[in-house]
C-alpha cells in the first residue's frame, strides 16, 4: 500500500477536506476575503494549503504545525510570482515581447530559486489568457493577443517554474491560468461575463492552455468568469471532458479566489452546498478562500449529490502534487538554506538585461535617441521619472516598494557627467497643475527632455479595467506644455510611457521625437532604462499586442478573418469607420530598434508539401541603419481558400538576426507543415490541400510583408 493509500484510509472527512481547501495566510491580500488565523486548523489537519505567505522562519513556523498535526501531512504554499519575487522582471506582456523563449524560461528559473528560497513551492503562474482589449487591466499579466506566441510562453514558463524535477528544491509548482477564455469579458470590464464562439475558445483561448498541460504544469486555475452562461469553476465540458478527459490531465485544479462561493452569485448555486458539489463535480480539487468544501461538502455528501470517492480523487491529486515536490520527504527544504549572494547578483543582472530588452521603441525621429554622449544638461520631468515603487507592475509578489532602480536614479548613475534636472510636474492620477510650470522651466535650459509619464502600478492587472484609455490625471497638460516649449527651443523630446497596457495618445506619438513604451521594466528599472537611452543596449522588443487608435477600435487584433466586404477606402460600403482608420497606432509585432532593417528575396521550400514534411522559408535581412541592432522576423501563414474563412494572417514562427551597419544576413524559419492543419467546421482538426501564402517581415502588417507561397498536398 502506497504512503497516499495509506494515508487517504486513515484520514477522517474533516481532514480530507482541509486538503482539498486553500486558505491566504493574509501577508498579502489578494482577493474580497482575508481569513482569520489558520494556525488551530493546520494543527488539526483541516486545512492543508496556504497561499499569500512566504519567508523562511514564516513557512517554517507553519509547516511545523502540520507536519506535528495527527498525520503530518505537509503544507502546499503558494504565491502569486508572476515576473518575478523579490527581484521584479518587466510584466509578462513587456516580456512577452522579447519573442525568446530562452529568455522566458530562464526568467521563470530565477524567479523560482528566489521564491523557493523563501519557501514557496507553488506559484499562480502562468497567466495565459490571450487578449485583445486593453481596457482588461490583465492584459498586463498576460501573453498577449496571439494563441501562437501564448503556447511558447506557456511551455517555457512551465519549464523554467517546475525545472527538471519538481522534487528539486528550486522547483515550484505552476498552475496555468485562468482557464480559460477570461481575456474577451464583455466589453474589457473586469469579471464580467464572457460569450464567444466555440470555435474562439478552441482557435484562441485553449491552445495555451494546451501547450502548458503537454509541458507538464501541474495545477490548473479557472477563471472567475462564466462561458456562455457556465462559469468556468463548474464547467464540465471544459474541466472534467476537455482539460481531465480529452487531454488527461491529471494534476490539481485549484479554484480562484472564493470563485467557488461566487457560483451563487452567478445564480448557478443555490447555496454553499450546491457550489461546492457543482465544483467537485467538475474537477475542481482545491478550495481557495471560500470554505465552500469544508462547510458545504459534508451535506452534499449526506444528501448523495458527491460521494466519497468524488472526494478521495481529489485528496489523491492533492497529495500526490505534494509528494511530487518532496513535501513528505523534507517539508522544510524550501527555504532551509539562504541563497548564494553570486546568484543573487546574477539574478538582478538578468533582470537588468531582460528588462532593457523589454523596452519598445515605438518612434525615433531626428535621431533622438539613443542620447547623444556628453548631453551637458538633461530635463527629466514626469509623475513617473523617480517613482521606484511604480517600476514593479501589478503582482510584485515578495518586490519591495523602494527596491526598484528609478528612471532618475539610472539616469545619473549612466551620465555621472550629465545635470540630471528633475521635476515631476504633475501626479498620475491628480488633478494638480501647479507643478507644470516649474517643469517647462526646468526643461528650458536642458539640450534634450525626457517625458516619462503613463499609469500607477496598480492600474492594470486583477480589477483594474480602465473605459479610457488615455494618460491619467493632469498629464496631457504637462506633456503639451513641455513638449511645446521645447519645440521652440529646437530640444529633443523623449517620452517614456509606464503601463500595464497599449495607451492610447496619439497626440504624444505625434508631437514627441521618440517614444519608449518600458510598460512596467521591474526592480532593475532605471538602470535598464539608462542602457537603452545611452545606447548601451539596442532596443529589440516586438509588441505582443495591437494599440489602439482610439478606444473605439476594441477588440482590435491581427488575425482577423476577412469578411465578405474588407476595407477598400474607395468602396463606401466595405468595413470600415468614418472617423478612424481601420489599422492600429502600432500593429502586432511593431518594435523599432537602433538599425533600420530592409528585407528581399523571400522563398519557401519545397513548394510542395504533405504533412509530415517541414517547410523552410528564407529572407535576406540588411541592416541600413547607424548602428548594431537585432532584428527579429516574422512569419505569417494566410490560407486563402478553405472550408471556413481563415484570418488573413496567423503567426507560424519567428526568427532573429543581429546585424552590424551594412552587413546582411539570411533569417531561415522552419515550420512544420502540420501547423497549417485548423479546426473544420466541425471544430475537428483538418489539414486541406491547397495553396497558403507564407508572409514575411517585420510586424502584421501585409503592406510591410514580402510574400512567398507553398502547395499542401495530402
Ligand atoms: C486572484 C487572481 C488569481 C490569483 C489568486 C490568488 O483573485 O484572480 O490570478 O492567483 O487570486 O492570489
Amino acid at each position: 500500500m502506497s504512503r497516499i493509500d495509506r494515508l487517504i484510509a486513515a484520514m477522517t472527512l474533516p481532514e480530507k477536506l482541509g486538503q482539498m481547501t486553500m486558505v491566504s495566510a493574509g501577508y498579502a491580500v489578494t482577493g474580497p476575503v482575508v481569513a482569520g488565523d489558520a494556525r488551530d486548523a493546520i494543527k488539526a489537519g483541516t486545512i492543508g494549503n496556504l497561499l499569500n505567505l512566504y519567508g523562511p522562519d514564516r513557512v517554517r513556523e507553519m509547516q511545523e504545525l502540520a507536519v506535528n498535526s495527527r498525520l503530518g501531512i505537509p503544507l502546499l504554499i503558494g504565491l502569486d510570482v508572476i515576473h518575478g519575487h523579490r527581484t521584479l522582471f518587466p510584466i509578462p506582456l513587456a516580456e512577452a515581447g522579447l519573442f525568446d523563449a530562452e529568455a522566458w524560461e530562464e526568467s521563470a528559473r530565477a524567479a523560482a530559486c528566489e521564491a523557493a528560497a523563501d519557501g514557496l513551492a507553488l506559484t499562480f503562474a502562468p497567466m495565459l489568457d490571450v487578449s485583445r482589449d486593453p481596457r482588461w487591466g490583465r492584459s498586463a499579466e498576460g501573453p498577449g493577443e496571439d494563441p501562437w506566441l501564448a503556447a511558447r510562453i506557456a511551455v517555457a514558463k512551465v519549464r523554467g517554474l517546475q525545472g527538471k524535477r519538481l522534487d528539486d528544491g528550486s522547483a515550484i509548482a505552476g498552475c496555468a491560468k485562468h482557464y480559460c477564455a477570461y481575456g474577451p469579458v464583455t466589453a474589457g470590464r473586469e469579471y464580467a461575463s464572457v460569450d464567444v464562439s466555440e470555435r474562439t475558445v478552441h482557435e484562441i483561448h485553449l491552445p495555451s492552455f494546451a501547450a502548458a498541460i503537454a509541458a507538464g504544469v501541474s495545477c490548473v486555475m479557472p477563471a472567475f468568469t462564466d462561458l456562455a452562461g457556465i462559469p468556468m469553476t463548474a464547467h464540465v465540458p471544459l474541466l472534467r471532458d476537455w482539460l481531465r478527459g480529452h487531454l488527461g490531465f491529471d494534476g490539481v485544479i485549484i479554484s480562484d479566489y472564493n470563485a467557488i462561493a461566487e457560483l451563487i452569485r452567478h445564480g448557478v448555486a443555490a447555496d454553499l452546498t450546491h457550489a461546492a458539489t457543482l465544483a467537485l463535480k467538475a474537477g475542481v480539487d482545491i478550495d481557495m478562500m471560500a470554505n465552500a468544501y469544508r462547510d458545504g461538502l459534508p451535506q452534499a455528501l449526506a444528501r448523495g449529490w458527491v460521494t466519497g470517492e468524488d472526494i478521495d480523487a481529489a485528496v489523491r491529486r492533492v497529495l500526490t502534487l505534494k509528494e511530487q515536490l518532496g513535501l513528505f520527504n523534507d517539508p522544510y527544504r524550501r527555504g532551509a538554506s539562504a541563497e548564494p549572494e553570486a546568484q543573487r547578483i546574477a539574478r538582478r543582472a538578468l533582470a537588468r538585461s531582460i528588462a532593457g530588452r523589454s523596452m519598445l521603441l515605438l518612434k525615433n525621429e531626428s535621431s533622438a535617441l539613443p542620447l547623444t554622449p556628453g548631453v551637458r544638461r538633461l530635463a527629466l520631468v514626469g509623475p513617473l521619472a523617480d517613482a521606484p515603487g511604480e517600476m514593479r507592475g501589478p503582482w510584485w509578489a515578495a518586490g519591495e516598494e523602494r527596491d526598484p532602480v528609478s528612471v532618475l536614479a539610472g539616469l545619473k548613475a549612466a551620465l555621472p557627467n550629465t545635470e540630471v534636472a528633475y521635476s515631476r510636474g504633475t501626479d498620475i492620477e491628480s488633478d494638480d497643475e501647479s507643478g507644470i510650470d516649474e517643469a517647462v522651466l526646468l526643461a528650458d535650459q536642458a539640450q534634450v527632455v525626457v517625458l516619462c509619464l503613463g499609469e500607477r502600478a496598480t492600474m492594470s492587472g486583477e480589477a483594474a479595467s480602465r473605459a479610457h484609455l488615455g494618460l491619467p490625471g493632469r498629464q496631457r497638460k504637462l506633456a503639451e506644455a513641455v513638449i511645446q516649449r521645447a519645440r521652440v527651443r529646437g530640444q529633443r523630446t523623449v517620452a517614456i510611457l509606464f503601463s500595464g497596457r497599449p495607451i492610447v495618445a496619439p497626440w504624444l506619438f505625434e508631437s514627441t521625437d521618440a517614444v519608449l513604451a518600458a510598460w512596467f521594466p521591474g526592480s532593475e528599472a532605471g538602470h535598464a532604462i539608462a542602457d537603452v537611452l545611452t545606447g548601451r543596449v539596442s532596443p529589440s522588443a516586438r509588441s505582443p499586442i495591437s494599440w489602439p487608435r482610439a478606444e473605439g477600435q476594441i477588440p482590435i487584433y491581427y488575425a482577423e478573418r476577412p469578411g465578405g466586404r474588407p476595407e477598400n477606402p474607395a468602396d463606401h460600403f466595405t468595413s470600415k469607420y468614418l472617423d478612424e482608420p481601420n489599422s492600429p497606432q502600432f500593429p502586432f509585432g511593431y518594435g523599432l530598434s537602433y538599425g533600420r532593417f530592409v528585407y528581399s528575396s523571400v522563398a519557401a521550400t519545397p513548394e510542395r508539401v504533405r504533412e509530415s514534411g517541414d517547410v523552410e522559408v528564407r529572407v535576406e535581412v540588411r541592416n541600413e541603419g547607424p548602428r548594431e541592432a537585432e532584428e527579429t522576423v516574422f512569419l505569417f501563414a494566410h490560407d486563402r481558400l478553405a472550408s471556413v474563412a481563415r484570418p488573413t494572417l496567423e503567426l507560424k514562427g519567428f526568427g532573429k538576426i543581429r546585424l552590424r551597419p551594412g552587413e546582411q544576413g539570411t533569417v531561415r524559419i522552419e515550420v512544420p507543415a502540420r501547423e497549417f492543419r485548423f479546426l473544420g467546421a466541425d471544430l475537428k482538426s483538418v489539414f486541406e490541400p491547397g495553396e497558403v501564402e507564407l508572409l514575411v517581415g517585420p510586424y502584421a502588417d501585409r503592406s510591410r510583408l514580402l510574400i512567398a507561397s507553398i502547395m499542401l498536398v495530402s
